[in-house]
């Protein structure tokens, strides 16, 4: 099998249909977050956006969306779900080799499954890559997922207190954490809302 870091090794997932992370539908608990008027639509990033579900949800409560993906399959899937009144702005390719001229331009990075699918030996890089797309006082927003023991990956485990330390050290300050009532069944307690914000 292909490398984890190439486009390839996620679309043989597609392809065989090996994609237990696609709920089919928009995650809950992001649903009632951008219903609870809490946060000011804005610019927001998804990366690896899959088909797309949370990036449309968004789109749809008045954020101005960018969702980025490198497999074939996922970018068809969200140009599938497009609505002419809302649209997103799809960008296929590597989260780790986005322009420069996206630096500093974002409100809000949307984040779920993608922390756990890159190599962990990538972490340090994502939290930085994080930084550079936002804007001071912009937020991440993650759900983080999936906490507890397991070997290997993708999914990679995750530890919420380890992530909030990594994303600290490069320049985030925890707002928020939750474990979530409303997560999808069969994540409830494997899940975190944690939300940072960038200084
Ligand atoms: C586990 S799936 C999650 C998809 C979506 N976030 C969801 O929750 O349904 C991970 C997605 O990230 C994409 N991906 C992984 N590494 C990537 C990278 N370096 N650049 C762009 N996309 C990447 C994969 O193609 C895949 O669609």
């Amino acid at each position: 099998m292909s490398d984890v870091n190439e486009a390839q090794f996620w679309q043989d997932l597609y392809d065989t249909e090996n994609s237990p992370w696609d709920m089919g539908h928009e995650t809950p608990v992001f649903k009632r977050l951008a219903e609870s008027g809490d946060f000011a639509p804005g610019k927001m990033i998804v990366l690896g956006a899959g088909s797309g579900y949370d990036a449309h949800l968004f789109a749809r409560h008045g954020f101005d969306v960018t969702a980025v993906d490198f497999a074939d399959t996922a970018v068809e899937k969200m140009r599938s779900l497009q609505d002419s009144e809302n649209l997103i702005q799809i960008i296929q390719g590597d989260i780790f080799e986005l322009p420069e001229e996206l630096n500093g331009q974002f409100d809000y990075l949307l984040e779920y499954t993608c922390y756990c699918a890159i190599h962990p030996s990538r972490r340090d890089e994502y939290a930085q890559l994080a930084y550079r797309l936002l804007k001071p006082n912009a937020q991440w927003i993650a759900l983080s997922f999936p906490i507890g023991r397991r070997e290997g990956g993708p999914p990679y485990v995750v530890q919420p207190d380890r992530v909030i330390e990594r994303m600290t050290e490069h320049g985030f300050n925890l707002l928020h954490r939750e474990m979530p009532q409303d997560s999808t069944e069969g994540r409830q307690g494997i899940e975190e809302l944690l939300i940072m914000v960038r200084q």
